[in-house]
C-alpha cells in the first residue's frame, strides 16, 4: 500500500510557526523575504530559495523543508516484514493507520489503535489466526479509537493507554510499563506534546525493532505540538530518533519510515541529532 506523505512543506511550516508563535508577517521579516513569498508557502508554493530561508527562523532543516516543497521527498522503502501489518482508514476527511504485530510462530498479536473502523484488522487477524493478547493505544484523539468498543468485544483483550489520556475500558499505564505477547517484548515510553499522554510502544522480537508512535513522528514531519511543541520536539529526539537507525517507525497517518530515514531527511531533526 502507498500511503502519500501526510504532511507537505506548508503545513509543516504552519506547525513551525504555531509552535514557536511566529506569525507570518513576522516570518517574512526575519527571514528577509516578502510577504507574498510566506503567503505562498503557507499555501502550496514550491519556492525553495523562500523555504530554505524561512527554515533557518523556524529551526527547522532548510535542504530537508526545500526537498518537501519540491516534491522531492520519497519515503523509503520498506521491504515488508514477518508479523507487521499497517491498516489505513478514512475518518471524516482524514485517513488514520492502525497495526497489528504478531510473533509468526505462535500467532501472540498486539493490535495498536483502532483506526476509524477495524473491519479490514479483524479480517486479517482470521486469515492469519492469530490470537490478540493486547490492545494497545497510542492516544485518545477520536480518530485512533473509534472503533475500541468492536475490537475489544471481538478479541476480548484487555486495552492499555496512557495514565494522562483515561479512556473508558482502558487500563492505564505510565512511562516504563513492559508487556510480553509471545516472543515479542513491548516497552511504552512517554512521547507527549502532540496530545498530553502520547506514547510510543517499542517492540522487539521481529527482524526489526519497530516503534508505533501514534502521531508523535511522520514520515517528514510530525504531529501538531498542540500540548506543547518543546517537548514533542524533545520526545521525538530522545526516545524515538535514539533507537537503532534500522528501527521500523509505523505513524499514525501518512507511510510507514526509519529512524535512520528521519534523522537524514525529517526537517524538524535532520541534523540537529
Ligand atoms: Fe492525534
Amino acid at each position: 500500500m502507498n500511503i502519500p506523505l501526510e504532511d507537505n512543506a506548508s503545513d509543516i511550516i504552519g506547525k513551525a510557526q504555531r509552535g514557536l508563535g511566529i506569525p507570518d508577517s513576522k516570518l517574512a521579516e526575519r527571514a528577509g523575504v516578502s510577504a507574498d513569498a510566506v503567503r505562498s508557502l503557507r499555501s502550496g508554493g514550491s519556492d525553495v530559495a523562500a523555504a530554505e530561508k524561512v527554515a533557518s527562523v523556524l529551526k527547522l532543516n532548510a535542504s530537508a523543508l526545500s526537498k518537501l516543497a519540491a516534491g522531492k521527498w520519497n519515503p523509503e522503502t520498506i521491504a515488508p516484514v514477518d508479523g507487521l501489518a499497517q491498516f489505513n482508514t478514512t475518518y471524516h476527511d482524514m485517513t488514520v493507520n492502525a497495526y497489528l504485530v504478531w510473533d509468526p510462530a505462535t500467532r501472540d498479536a498486539v493490535a495498536f489503535d483502532t483506526g476509524a473502523d477495524c473491519s479490514e484488522m479483524l479480517l486479517r487477524i482470521d486469515r492469519e489466526k492469530l490470537s490478540i493478547r493486547l490492545i494497545l493505544l497510542t492516544h485518545a484523539h477520536p480518530d485512533h479509537v473509534a472503533d475500541l468498543r468492536r475490537l475489544r468485544q471481538a478479541t476480548d483483550a484487555p486495552v492499555y493507554i496512557s495514565e494522562l489520556e483515561p479512556e473508558e475500558g482502558a487500563e492505564l499505564i505510565a512511562e516504563g510499563k513492559r508487556f510480553k505477547a509471545g516472543s515479542l517484548k513491548i516497552e511504552a515510553r512517554l512521547t507527549s506534546g502532540h496530545s498530553p499522554g502520547g506514547i510510543t510502544y517499542v517492540v522487539t522480537g521481529l527482524a526489526r525493532p519497530i516503534a508505533i508512535v501514534g502521531d508523535s513522528l511522520f514520515a517528514g514531519s510530525m504531529g501538531g505540538g498542540n500540548v506543547s511543541y518543546q517537548d514533542a520536539l524533545r520526545n521525538n529526539r530522545e526516545k524515538i530518533l535514539t533507537l537503532p537507525d534500522e528501527t521500523i517507525v509505523c505513524p499514525g497517518h501518512g507511510p510507514l519510515t526509519t529512524v535512520g530515514k528521519e534523522k537524514r531527511d525529517n526537517p524538524f531533526f535532520a541534523g540537529g541529532i
